[in-house]
């Protein structure tokens, strides 16, 4: 399928998604959002597809935020409707989704676009990258999930003060908060999404999926994440990569799921 302003490259059972608005600084317009959740809509139902690594094109942006151009002229309740779409299509679309999205931030991760990042299951970043919330300095606050998700991330202190200054965070900073795992020279970036996919891809995708489940429920609200890790647990005794898992193991052989 071809998008306006993404492109979806697939090989070796990675998927890559760029968001594809480099004049823009890779701004999240209504038809992008739009276009990621078709895209990846289309990734969960792709069995040629287990891991997605999520990036911006250019060497300047992941994503400069959603697109001011766009909402700057928007009513209270246009305002409420694109945050409320939004997070439904996209960010709590990829926080929940059942295969793993390594976002690889790339340049600017700002508003939006560090909220897309932290929609994603972890981050990495280049060595050029800057994290921020700059909303408050557009007399906004942050609307896709970004009040919820850096505090889960940073805590709540250093959240507050990013969301507060409007400042931004060099990736060596983001690195000491906890809010990128790794950093790397910009030429490096895209070669360590794919190893780390590749780990990935070596174990159940299976159990994968349960896991990113139970520990998402750590953070919903009335929902007993331990027990559903019980449940989850339970199930997997039932399956095929089980047996796998468990036989090679113990036949001294690599899993082959
Ligand atoms: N929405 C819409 N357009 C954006 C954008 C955004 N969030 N971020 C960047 N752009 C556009 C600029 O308007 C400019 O377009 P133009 O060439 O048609 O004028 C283009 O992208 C390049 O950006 P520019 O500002 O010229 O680059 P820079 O290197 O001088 O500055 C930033 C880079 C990221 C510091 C600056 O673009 C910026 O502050 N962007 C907004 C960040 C923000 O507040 N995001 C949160 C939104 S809720």
């Amino acid at each position: 399928m071809n998008y306006e302003n993404l492109l979806v490259e697939k090989s070796n059972f990675v998927a890559k998604v760029l968001i594809n608005r480099p004049n823009k600084l890779n701004a999240l317009n209504r038809a992008t959002i739009q276009e990621i959740h078709d895209a990846f809509k289309a990734l969960k139902e792709d069995d040629e597809v287990k891991v997605i690594i999520l990036t911006g094109t250019g060497e300047k942006a992941f994503v400069a935020g959603a697109d001011i151009s766009e909402f700057a002229n928007y009513s209270v309740s246009e305002g409420k409707d694109l945050a409320a779409k939004g997070q439904v299509l996209v960010f709590d679309y990829l926080a929940n989704f059942p295969k793993p999205i390594i976002a690889a931030v790339n340049g600017f991760a700002l508003g939006g676009g560090l909220e897309l990042a932290m929609s994603a299951h972890f981050r990495i970043a280049s060595d050029n990258a800057k994290l921020g919330l700059p909303e408050t300095s557009l007399g906004v606050i942050p609307g896709y999930g970004g009040t919820q998700r850096l505090p889960q991330l940073v805590g709540k202190g250093r959240a507050m003060e990013m969301i507060m200054t409007a400042g931004m965070i060099n990736a060596e900073k983001a690195l000491n908060y906890g809010l990128v795992n790794e950093v790397v020279p910009q030429e490096e970036l895209m070669n360590l999404a794919e190893k780390l996919a590749g780990k990935i891809m070596k174990n159940s995708m299976l159990a994968i999926q349960a896991a990113i489940e139970a520990v998402n429920d750590n953070y919903r609200d009335g929902v007993n994440g331990f027990e559903t890790e019980i449940n989850a647990f339970g199930e997997a005794f039932g399956t095929e990569d089980f047996k796998e898992g468990t036989e090679a193991f113990l036949n001294k052989r690599k899993a082959n799921f």
